[in-house]
């Protein structure tokens, strides 16, 4: 087998991603790459900016990959703050990945989209894969974009690109960056740490969520099955639930009577109505087996768990 490329490795997703690939194949087949130095993985890490066209051309003719996990990129509402960085990590950076991984004859590139690719005019609920998408955020506008060039390579023949568009991804590990669906995570945190939280987003805004082993767990299956059962191959829709945050405070109580939720709406809250309130996972389940285990309450309650350790040893978890 040969070797895995991680970009974005000390993100949310790419730490606990190298982590389960390093279990499943060995360190020894994984090259996690990031922004930083510091990292606690037991694969070899490589400092690498997807920016830097000459460093991610380097890296991929020394390894010679098999497979890229191409996880690097800005999220929603960092993009909005930062267009132009969005539009060089999130556009310019993956076009360096795919040129890259393509002039070294990687088989596979996986990466994430989201639910950010669409916008107000797709229909809110039960979303289909193939609908309207106009998104109205610098984020979704580039991930989009790869989607279609990711395809376009593919049907060329050049590369197996596949992606899944991943809603609000809910873990303990690796605090997230710069999101619009990040106010779950915080929400959690807050109660666990015994302190009020302020909600930027409204009651009653429904998103779609999924537990991160589910991510993980999908990301290593859409890479690992054969071709001939895709129809689609960049854009499947994955979610394992959705809820509001009225919905998540109401979860939260049950586990902590008298934590206290106030709403203050910001500028995410624009972003937050542009999405989906559900999406329909449906082509991920037929054509490659996605099975999301936890629901929310499952997710609630192991969050819990894991995070009650680290709120005892005071690091409670600023995000
Ligand atoms: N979690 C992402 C965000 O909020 C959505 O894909 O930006």
């Amino acid at each position: 087998m040969k070797q895995i490329i991680v970009t974005g490795s000390r993100g949310q997703i790419g730490t606990e991603l190298v982590t389960e690939l390093c279990s499943r194949y060995g360190p020894e087949k994984v090259i996690a790459t990031d922004l930083g130095t510091h990292t606690d993985f037991k694969c070899e890490f490589v400092e690498l900016d997807v920016t830097d066209r000459t460093s991610v051309f380097n890296i991929f003719s020394r390894v010679s990959p098999g497979t890229v996990f191409h996880l690097a990129g800005v999220l929603s509402a960092r993009g909005e703050e930062q267009p132009e960085t969005a539009f060089n990590v999130n556009l310019n950076g993956t076009k360096n990945v795919l040129d890259a991984a393509i002039s070294s004859g990687t088989e596979r590139f996986i990466f994430p989209s989201t639910i950010a690719v669409f916008g107000p005019h797709t229909p809110k609920k039960n979303v289909a894969v193939d609908t309207i998408t106009r998104p109205v955020t610098m984020y979704g506008i580039t991930k989009l974009f790869c989607e279609q060039l990711a395809e376009y390579y593919s049907r060329k023949g050049m590369i197996d690109a596949r992606g899944i568009r991943l809603p609000g991804i809910i873990s303990h590990r690796t605090p997230p960056g710069g999101g619009t669906t990040d106010y779950a995570i915080d929400m959690i945190r807050s109660a666990v740490a015994r302190r009020k939280y302020t909600c930027f987003l409204k009651k009653d805004t429904r998103l779609p969520m999924m537990y991160m082993p589910d991510a993980v767990n999908a990301l290593v299956k859409i890479s690992e099955v054969g071709s001939s059962s895709l129809l689609h191959r960049t854009d499947f829709n994955v979610s394992a639930f959705d809820f509001t945050p009225g919905e998540l405070e109401t979860e939260l109580l049950r586990h902590f009577p008298g934590f206290e939720v106030t709403y203050r709406q910001d500028a995410r809250q624009a972003i937050a109505d542009s999405w989906p309130a559900s999406v329909d996972s449906s082509c991920a389940e037929h054509e490659w087996g996605f099975a999301p285990q936890f629901d929310m309450q499952r997710m609630v309650s192991d969050m819990i768990l894991n995070l009650r350790p680290l709120v005892k040893e005071g690091r409670s978890a600023q995000t």
